[in-house]
């Protein structure tokens, strides 16, 4: 099993390419069950995550052909994917496929509107916490499905003739449950209002996508999302939105090791809340023509406290990375998790690096510390991983981070990333 190797104490200097989002690419590629034409969709980035959806895409029925090629933007190795989908030849999504990846029970969505049924294996709790699935299951059977659970499997069927617009406001935001919703609705008969929905820059992507395939879809980025549902859709070629945890994730990381950092291909204004509690921490960031830049000479990390909330909040993808970074503050900071209840697996693994960190319920407080050494720790999900990677490049010595699998689910090129820009970051193959 693959490791990490990283010898902290260099600076970062230098360009950093940022790939497309994650989180758009996996709902934009479950968008192409709605269509039996072509979605072409470019600048998706090559991670483990996204390898999983094309296998359970194609057990589905879709056709994929992957055409790689060097885009311009830095060295980034985007490509372009075209998914086809003429039938669905399978409407179960069964549980060794869902158990792998959460985002693969969205499937739902998509094969209910279009095939007018679907079992989905219930996807089950993970490492942040229990993650239910109730406001998928609301929301769809506002829209007029039958659902039951039998044997870990949703079955969900929509009545004679499809399914049919509504209005429903969801009690709480999701994400997932948004882009569900919001696809199912496109092919449903009249119109759907969906109130309280999640306005991440993902969702209003999802949402861009699906207009380019014809339907129509308002409000997205706002929390009242408008569908009036349309008889098909048609293929569309789309570009996945920059990642915007990835931008905020390098941009902690020189804030942590001080220099000098372009992030190529990205937005500051997907990120906005992140970035002003980086600035606070100490580090300068100004929007270039091609991204933003970072950088931090001379003064020392301060210390600064958030909360995660729904976009436009502070992300709970970006949390541990913040903490991260918060180790090295000179002062006491404090980090509330509002989003999943069990999101700290990071703090025992910071800890082993001489992080000072102690938990009160669902607020970290975090005394900075003068300095870290390296020690081996375990990668435990995919943003807690890369807040040991942050915390590695300013630790005296050698930190070895092992089940790196869950970095590469979510970082492309990690390793190449930093070591270009003058960290010492190396993988090790047992
Ligand atoms: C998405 O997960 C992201 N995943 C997560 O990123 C991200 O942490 C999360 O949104 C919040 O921003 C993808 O986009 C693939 P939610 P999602 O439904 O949609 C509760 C990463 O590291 N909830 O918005 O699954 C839920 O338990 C991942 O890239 C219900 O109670 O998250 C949580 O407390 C991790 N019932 C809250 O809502 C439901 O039916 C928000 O979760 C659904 C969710």
């Amino acid at each position: 099993m693959d490791r990490i190797r990283i010898t902290g104490g260099n600076e970062l200097h230098g360009i950093i390419p940022i790939s497309g989002a994650k989180n758009a690419a996996l709902p934009l590629m479950i968008a192409s069950l709605l269509t039996d034409d072509t979605l072409t969709l470019e600048n998706v980035p090559h991670l483990a995550d996204v390898e999983q959806l094309i296998r359970i895409l194609g057990n589905h029925g879709a056709d994929i052909s992957v055409n790689g090629r060097r885009e311009r933007q830095g060295e980034s190795y985007a490509r372009t994917i075209h998914f086809t989908c003429r039938n669905i030849v399978d409407t179960t999504a069964p549980y060794e496929l869902v158990s792998k990846m959460r985002a693969s029970f969205w499937v739902i969505g998509p094969l209910l509107a279009r095939e007018g049924k679907a079992r989905v294996s219930l996807p089950g709790g993970c490492a942040i916490g229990t993650r239910p699935v109730d406001l998928f299951i609301e929301g769809l059977a506002a829209l007029g499905a039958n659902i039951e659970i039998d044997s870990g499997y949703i079955n969900a069927t929509a009545p004679t003739g499809g399914l049919i617009g509504a209005r429903y406001v969801f009690p709480k935001v999701s994400v997932g449950a948004t882009h569900v919703m919001m696809m199912a609705a496109t092919l449903a008969n009249g119109t759907t209002t969906i109130g309280n929905a999640a306005r991440e820059p993902e969702v209003v992507d999802l949402a861009n996508c699906l207009n380019a395939m014809g339907a129509k879809i308002t409000g997205a980025g706002t929390s009242t999302i408008t569908i009036e549902g349309v008889t098909s859709l048609s293929g569309a070629r789309h570009r996945v939105l920059p990642d915007r945890i990835e931008t905020g994730t390098y941009a902690m990381a020189v804030a942590m090791t001080g220099g000098d950092v372009i992030l190529e291909g990205t937005d500051a204004s997907l990120l906005d809340t992140a970035l002003e509690a980086i600035r606070r921490a100490g580090a300068e960031i100004t929007p270039t023509e091609t991204g933003i830049r970072v950088y931090r000479n001379g003064g020392g990390i301060k210390p600064v406290d958030v909360v995660t909330d729904p976009f436009p909040g502070f992300p709970t993808d970006l949390q541990a990375q913040f903490m991260g970074l918060m180790t090295r503050s000179s002062g006491v900071s404090h980090i509330t998790e509002t989003i999943f209840e069990n999101r700290f697996m990071h703090v025992q693994e910071l800890a082993r690096l001489g992080a000072r960190i102690t938990l009160s319920g669902q607020t970290a407080k975090i005394e900075g510390v003068p300095r870290l050494k390296g020690a081996p720790v375990m990668a435990t999900d995919l943003r807690a991983s890369v807040s040991l990677v942050i915390a590695g490049l300013v630790a005296e010595g050698d930190t070895m981070v092992s089940r790196v699998y869950h970095l590469d689910r979510g970082f492309e090129r990690l390793e190449e990333k930093l070591t270009r820009c003058g960290a010492i970051v190396e993988r090790v193959t047992d």
